[in-house]
């Protein structure tokens, strides 16, 4: 049972592995990069459809746990700047097993998020193509079982790989096409507030909440309320995690981090919104909730057409730097994790001149195109957001538990309050894990149901921990 109790130690071993080739900017273009995507351009609409004007409600409170959240990984992310994330705060703060439940819930997300994201991505370019007069369908029926059509979404996989290519030729240059595709994207959401607020009509926000404040079950399976809004919304706002995966690459991970991960958190915070409160007013939610491309409507709908035309085409060209994140977060979580001895060590390898895991990347890249080519959208946003709100709450209890252990140790940066913000942070989640539909909290308990077996059978003896008998110092 020692896994149990073994914990990571927190001064870890100098890794020179991975180039340290990572500053602020860098970071908060990541970060940036990672928020805004699939969830502000696309699941907006979904989001009005079950909140009402309330939506906006909805986003405050996805951004208040979000904030709450962020202020952990903060703290944590400059006090242990190792990569993997949340997998490795809880493996040094409460233990092994704990470690690998975060770690294998990041896999989840990550891989659902990267697939989401694609598949969103797809809809848009498949637009695009078709008015080029390029026929690129967006999914190929190639088959079925047991009543479920098989799909192959070829734009998703293409995507997912040209991703995975750059993220194999070097970080830096990755970070840096990534940081112009951030500046265009938040130029286009700048463009529709521009548009969108002349047209603006208190009147459109009442009634303000039609369909309660709550969460509350349909008979489609879907919830709808402003709670159920703020759990599918919550989507649109993480991300800032990803930033800290970056750890091992940063070059001054003390200062660097705390910016890149507050920064990028508080802008889209802010942009969220102002996005949300301007398309609400500009147009009635019930015309755009159902639309794949809401902020492009709106914007037509309002005599712009060439303006729609130039969101759409960025929202295209610049959805993928939230793939660029978040693969890479995933590769940088596998990559530690094998290096932890949890998942089999050859998978950690680093290509010699490179200076990255190309075997992890490319097992990603193919992992998640599957799932991009037999998934749909509907529910993986949600499924998405089970993985995060866990990881969530594993940060948040982190930060308590090493401020009782290790109260004297140094911390670059200080969650302020953590005594209310971490207990808001970990409150915060579980009421929104709550709010999802029974069948994404039953898929996620499911996926936790193989991994704590997997984990069981191979990692809890092939540990590095178990391997070198560590033992825990008191
Ligand atoms: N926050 C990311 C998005 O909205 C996942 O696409």
């Amino acid at each position: 049972m020692n896994f149990l109790t073994r914990r990571k130690p927190i001064e870890l071993p100098a890794h020179a592995e991975l180039k340290r080739t990572l500053s602020w900017p860098h970071l908060v273009a990541l970060g940036v990069g990672a928020i805004v995507g699939a969830g502000i351009y696309a699941l907006i609409g979904q989001g009005a459809g079950m909140a009402g004007p309330g939506v906006i409600v909805s986003f405050g409170v996805a951004g208040l746990v979000c904030a709450c959240a962020a202020l952990c990984y903060a703290e944590l992310a400059t006090m242990m700047p190792a990569s993997g994330s949340a997998y490795t705060y809880t493996y040094s703060s409460i233990g092994e097993l704990a470690g690998w439940i975060v770690g294998w819930a990041l896999i989840l997300e990550y891989s659902v998020v990267v697939s989401a994201v694609a598949v969103g991505w797809s809809g848009y370019a498949s637009g695009l193509l078709t008015g080029w007069g390029l026929d690129v369908p967006q999914m190929v029926q190639f088959g079925e079982v047991a009543g479920h059509a098989l799909h192959f979404n070829p734009l998703a996989v293409f995507i997912i790989f040209v991703v995975a290519g750059l993220l194999i030729l070097g970080t830096r240059e990755s970070a840096w096409i990534n940081s112009i595709l951030v500046v265009a994207k938040i130029a286009a959401l700048i463009l529709f507030l521009a548009i969108a607020l002349p047209a603006f009509d208190i009147s459109r926000f009442t009634p303000f909440a039609p369909f309660g404040w709550g969460s509350t079950p349909t008979e489609t399976g879907t919830n709808i309320g402003i709670m159920a809004g703020a759990a599918v919304m919550f989507f649109a706002f993480y991300g800032f995690d990803a930033v800290s995966t970056a750890a091992e690459e940063t070059k001054n991970p003390g200062r660097d981090l705390a910016i890149g991960i507050i920064g990028s958190m508080v802008i889209c915070t802010l942009l969220y919104m102002a996005v949300g409160a301007a398309a609400i007013g500009a147009m009635d939610f019930r015309d755009f909730a159902a639309s794949g491309e809401p902020i492009a409507l709106i914007v037509r709908t309002l005599g712009q057409p060439e303006a729609a035309a130039i969101i759409g085409g960025v929202a295209s060209i610049a959805i993928p730097t939230v793939i660029l994140a978040f693969l890479y977060g995933q590769t940088r979580i596998f990559y530690v994790m094998s290096r932890d001895g949890l998942l089999p060590r050859s998978w950690g390898r680093v290509h010699s001149k490179l200076g990255t895991p190309i075997f992890i990347t490319l097992l990603t890249a193919f992992v998640t195109s599957v799932l991009a080519g037999l998934l749909t959208l509907g529910e993986i946003a949600s499924l998405a957001n089970a993985g995060t709100l866990a990881a969530f709450i594993a940060v948040a209890i982190s930060v308590m538990v090493l401020r009782r252990r290790e109260p004297a140790r140094e911390r670059p940066f200080r969650t302020p309050f953590a005594w209310v913000v971490a207990p808001l942070a970990i409150v915060g989640c579980l009421y929104l894990f709550a709010s999802l539909n029974t069948g994404t909290i039953q898929r996620f308990f499911i996926w936790m149901a193989i991994g704590i077996p997997v984990y069981l059978l191979w990692g809890a003896h092939q540990s590095a921990l178990a391997k070198k008998g560590w033992r825990q110092k008191r």
